[in-house]
């Protein structure tokens, strides 16, 4: 038998890094919170803003993915008490969803007393989102390479650099992924195949040995980027010009708008860095907003219950693993 209550933390991630569409992804340190209890009627509250026009009855997505888990383990759907409060941006390309997706898959495993290990979770994580890059990062924590067949996920899992960090430009709209994924051609030339390819593989290297250098070059991409860079003014000039102001690479995150510059943490040209993705982003009329992330390490991590951060006074969510 597993616990009657349980509260997760999980992760948002960055899709894509460029080159790698629908296979490279980094978990980051900006997080959503899930308490999920057995019950005798379902009741789902959500805590904090940005939420408005999520349900709370039994067609909310918590509660349709821990229903999914207890059929998928045999197991009868138990009533639930749902919480959940979200500091990830909603539909900026920081992976929101599939941060909801892990997180309830992952509490409501833990209620059910593990019936699936973590891959079993990827596999039911994935056939949810329909790609594996952000559930994969949300899941794992650090950096993934993952692929998907339309029925099995494999990923593999590395530590990012200890110098990688990351500035998000983060656009004040919202950009649906369906809507970026529309914006793909159905063909693309061999050559642009073989240019991803190249870059891919070499991100994924670079990465895996600590070659910083190698990035911006790596991170290029001829797959998505240039067909969403439409949906974003000021997106083109700030993926040619950021490792010129400082970034060791820059790429639009998962399906957009956010901006994502990878950086060395170290740098002295992080103000220089944020001051040119904000001007540039202004000079196109993008009204963004500024974040400073680290990778996460961990993926989902199950706490106190008393740390969750509708039970904290307001400001103090991100303190819940150093409390
Ligand atoms: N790899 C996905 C995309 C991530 O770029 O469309 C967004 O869900």
């Amino acid at each position: 038998m597993g616990m009657s209550r349980v509260l997760v933390r999980v992760p948002a991630s960055t899709a894509n890094l460029g080159p790698g569409f629908d296979s490279l992804g980094m978990a980051l340190s900006l997080y959503a919170w899930v308490g999920m209890g057995i019950s005798d009627r379902t009741s789902i509250r959500l805590h904090g803003g940005g939420l408005d026009g999520i349900p709370t009855d039994k067609s909310n997505l918590f509660y349709k993915v821990a229903a999914l888990l207890h059929e998928e383990a045999g197991r009868p759907v138990p009533e639930l008490e749902i919480d959940m409060c979200s500091g990830i941006p909603l539909t900026r390309g920081l992976g929101s969803s599939a941060s909801a997706i892990v997180g309830a898959l992952y509490a409501a495993n833990e209620l059910a007393g593990r019936p699936f290990d973590r891959d079993g979770l990827l596999q039911l994580a994935t056939r949810l989102e329909g790609h594996p890059d952000n559930v994969g990062a949300s899941l794992y924590g650090g950096l993934i390479a993952a692929a998907w067949d339309g029925s099995r996920a494999d990923l593999v899992r590395l530590d990012p650099p200890e110098r990688l960090a990351a500035v998000a430009a983060i656009p004040r709209f919202e950009l649906a992924t369906e809507k970026a994924r529309h914006a793909l051609p159905a063909q693309l030339p061999m050559k642009d195949a073989v240019f991803n390819v190249g870059r891919s593989s070499l991100l994924v290297a670079a990465l895996a040995s600590g070659r910083l250098e190698l990035i911006a070059r790596a991170m290029q991409d001829k797959l998505h980027q240039p067909y969403r860079a439409p949906l974003i003014p000021g997106m083109a000039e700030v993926l040619a010009g950021a490792a010129e102001h400082g970034a060791l690479g820059a790429a639009l995150s998962g399906a957009g708008p956010t901006l994502l510059a990878l950086v060395d943490r170290d740098s002295p040209r992080l103000a220089e860095l944020e001051s040119f993705l904000l001007g540039t982003l202004a000079a196109a009329g993008t009204e963004a907003d500024l974040i400073r992330l680290e990778p996460d390490l961990e993926g989902p991590v199950v706490l106190d219950e008393h740390l969750a951060p509708w039970l904290a006074p307001q400001g103090h969510r991100k303190g819940d693993s150093e409390a």
